[in-house]
């Protein structure tokens, strides 16, 4: 049975600009926020605190979430321990740390082993939630990765039952580089459903760069997965993960859900004004179907 109600975790101003070459000034990303939460995202990535020499897009994340903190789930990432302490510092409640099933994606991403991000955040999160935090972990890699190949789904499900006994609240199992196909996802998240908690929210992200990630969601939904990232626009991408592109444009994933009698809460008219706003800024054209409709209508 398909879920009457699906949450969308909206990543544009993290995700989606990450990997934007044009320094966007941070007025226009708080504009572009709150556009997000006016068409009715209740979950978002604002922004990432990461190495501003790795990733200057997002060398404003201060300005950012002093800016567009509300009682919402606002999410920040952070890789190490020097992230996640600015972002407790920032006023955050709920962090999103990050790591690759594939080492070597891993190395290329945060100069760090798997392993070793993992044993680096082990007794973070533990603190972290003793504390109160939220936390989500996010995935990479999860079924390709640009350097290994084929990932195998034994090595998703441990990273996941660690992260599980560390306590996170959330995993966002992620498909980097838009390889994986409907039946990989429908396989995947039947395993993971199968070992993880009921009480741990899990979440799929999937890149879209051969066009199968509306066929993914519709495949994960038939896993029992009703919570998705996804970035108005259809912006986005690894800096660090060749080959990727944007991640499944929002506007696309509301229209087919809605379409299918599936709730969203979000606005598709107001979610097509944010995109419309960013769009401009940006050094490529956004190539959501909804977005291409509307220009053409
Ligand atoms: P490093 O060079 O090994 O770091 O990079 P370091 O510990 O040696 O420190 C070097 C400098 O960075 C120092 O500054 C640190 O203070 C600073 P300096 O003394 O040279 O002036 N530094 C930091 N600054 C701000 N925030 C921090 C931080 N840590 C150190 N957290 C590091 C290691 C992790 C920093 C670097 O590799 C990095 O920033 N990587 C981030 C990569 C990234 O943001 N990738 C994109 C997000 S993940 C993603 O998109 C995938 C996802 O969407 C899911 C999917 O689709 O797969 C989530
Ligand atoms: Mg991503």
């Amino acid at each position: 049975d398909l879920p009457e109600r699906v949450t969308l975790i909206e990543v544009g101003p993290r995700d989606g600009l990450q990997n934007e070459k044009n320094l966007i000034p941070a007025k226009n990303k708080i504009e572009f926020i709150s556009l997000l939460k006016n068409a009715g995202f209740q979950e978002m990535e604002l922004t990432s605190f990461v190495s501003p020499k790795w990733v200057p897009q997002m060398q404003d994340a201060s300005v950012i979430i002093d800016n567009c903190l509300d009682d919402q789930r606002n999410f920040v990432l952070a890789p190490n321990q020097k992230g996640i302490d600015l972002a407790v510092e920032s006023g955050v409640k709920h962090i999103a740390v990050f790591v690759g099933v594939s080492n070597t994606f891993n190395k290329k991403n945060i100069n760090k082993s798997t392993e070793d991000s993992m044993n680096e955040l082990r007794p973070l999160i533990e603190d972290l939630k003793r504390r109160g935090f939220f936390v989500r972990a996010c995935i990479s890699t999860s079924f390709y990765c640009p350097f290994e190949g084929k990932i195998d789904e034994q090595d998703v499900l441990k990273i996941c039952l660690d992260f599980e006994e560390m306590g996170v609240d959330e995993l966002s199992v992620a498909d980097t580089i838009g390889m994986a196909n409907p039946a990989e996802c429908f396989e995947l998240f039947t395993l993971l459903k199968h070992h993880l908690r009921g009480t741990t929210l899990l979440t799929a992200h999937f890149h879209d760069t051969r066009g199968m990630a509306l066929a993914n969601i519709f495949a994960s939904l038939q896993a029992g997965i009703d919570r998705f990232d996804t970035s108005a626009g259809g912006l986005g991408g690894c800096p660090f993960a060749p080959g990727a592109s944007g991640n499944v444009a929002s506007e696309d994933v509301v229209h087919m859900l809605s379409q299918m009698g599936i709730s969203t809460g979000i606005h598709l008219d107001k979610l097509l004004e944010a995109a419309a706003y960013i769009s401009p800024l940006l050094s490529k054209p956004v190539s959501s179907k909804q977005f291409q409709l509307l220009k053409n209508v």
